[in-house]
């Protein structure tokens, strides 16, 4: 099978090198990809929503599948876009249609998917500009510190966290008159929830569901959970405080009624799905959904399946998911993201990457990199992310670190303290 696999991250990184395990697999192309992706497969210069050269590009070169990876094209309905042209309408697709990439796309659907489902989620009301008035009443019924979302997609900047109600007065007015562009036209103002976070993911066929092993990442950008947020720094599979029973909880109460209620509504939900949970005092609630894997997540969650990927995903475009099984790895899998210096903020680019093949012990995804003259450089914030196996998540880690302290490039940062709170 010949198969596209749209983005460049480190999350695709991990996609391609799993799928290239696959027997099923006969050629790979990675749209755009990145210089992990190039040795892989076969990098293809398309971007993930210019989908018109997508399709294209799938009939030329008889691909069967495409797996998309990021939030953006399912967002702005690539899978719709196959179905509904004649030439692409039988090409598998892996990741939901518009419709239920909405769980991710807006913030305001997936709030009142959840209550329509009786699905544990933080109290909310949102708000527009005509509204403004009652959003202000409604912050006056919660307790600090505020939570305000803007409703659409923000790269990952669009939640604030405010601790006086004259900041979070001020924030609601200065969203909801662009300060995050026609993302925040809509503003969800919920109640902040406190705990510890984790992420849950299934693959489904839009009928049955199977659980992926679980993660949890590290957003923030400084030591201790400090700083800024970043699209995350690391991430540790499995958690280790989630035993049998909170998964239960999990299944019962939030993924088994997601899954009943796409149905329900008629949404064909087909790809991941990834629950970004929050553990309060031994009850699971959802802070977002996501509508593809989660990256760093998909570089710690992948390498702990051991079965095929891509015959899953077979499962997954012919709805019979249900016969295919999933087998995880024990042990723990671990990742630590070396980024630029100045990430999340401005970074150079262009730098060049040494001794990436004098790692040892540990799997090199390529996040932000490309090949200039035959040399890795790295070419984004998130450059590369080392994944390394243990019996438990700190022999794991100490593999990761070790690593660390061999791949070189001028301004490189890492975290030093991932799964610190464990
Ligand atoms: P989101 O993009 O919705 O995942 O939000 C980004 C981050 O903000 C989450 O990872 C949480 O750390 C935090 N957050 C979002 N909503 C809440 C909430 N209701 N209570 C506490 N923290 C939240
Ligand atoms: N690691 C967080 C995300 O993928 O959204």
């Amino acid at each position: 099978m010949n198969i596209l696999l749209i983005g460049s991250g480190g999350r695709e990184h991990a996609l391609a090198w799993k799928m290239a395990q696959s027997k099923k697999l006969d050629k790979l192309y990675i749209a755009p990809g990145n210089a992990g992706t190039s040795s892989i497969g076969q990098n293809v210069d398309i971007k993930p929503t210019d989908f018109e050269q997508t399709g294209k590009f799938v009939i030329e070169n008889n691909i069967d599948m495409v797996v998309v990876g990021p939030e953006d094209p399912l967002v702005k309905g690539i899978h719709d876009y196959f179905l509904e042209t004649p030439a692409l309408k039988k090409i598998a697709v892996i990741g939901p249609q518009k419709e239920g990439a909405m769980l991710e796309g807006s913030k305001h659907f997936a709030k009142q998917f959840m209550f329509r489902h009786h699905i544990p989620t933080a109290r909310y009301h949102s708000v527009n500009k005509d509204t403004m008035e009652d959003g202000l009443k409604f912050l006056e019924q919660l307790r600090p510190p505020y939570v305000l979302k803007a409703d659409g997609l923000a790269a990952g900047k669009g939640v604030l966290i405010i601790d006086t109600m004259e900041d979070a007065k001020a924030e609601l007015q200065a969203m909801l008159t662009g300060k995050f562009g026609v993302a925040g036209n809509t503003v969800v103002i919920e109640e902040f929830l406190s705990g510890i976070e984790l992420s849950v993911f299934i693959i489904t066929d839009g009928e049955s569901y199977k659980i992926l092993p679980d993660a949890k990442d590290y957003k923030k950008i400084g030591k201790g959970d400090t700083g800024l947020n970043t699209g995350g720094m690391g991430a540790v599979s499995p958690v280790p405080f989630v035993d049998k029973t909170f998964l239960k909880k999990i299944e019962d109460s939030i993924i088994r009624p997601t899954v009943e209620g796409l149905k329900k509504e008629n949404i064909l939900y087909q790809g991941f799905l990834y629950f970004g949970l929050i553990n309060c005092k031994g009850d699971p609630f959802v802070i977002e959904y996501n509508a593809r894997m989660g990256d760093p997540e998909a570089e710690v969650v992948l390498p702990r399946i051991s079965s095929d990927i891509v015959e899953l995903f077979e499962g997954v475009a012919s709805k019979n998911l249900a016969s295919k099984t999933v087998d995880i790895i024990p042990g723990s899998v671990t990742t630590v993201m070396l980024v630029s210096g100045g990430y999340p903020g401005s970074y150079e680019k262009g730098k060049v990457i040494e001794n990436l093949n004098q790692t040892d012990g540990c799997i090199v995804f390529h996040a932000g990199t490309k090949l200039t003259d035959g040399k890795v450089v790295t070419n984004g914030g998130r450059v590369i992310s080392l994944t390394a196996c243990g019996r438990n998540f700190k022999e794991a880690l100490a593999n990761c670190y070790r690593n660390a302290g061999i791949v070189k490039f001028d301004k490189m940062y890492y975290r030093p303290d991932i799964g610190f709170d464990l």
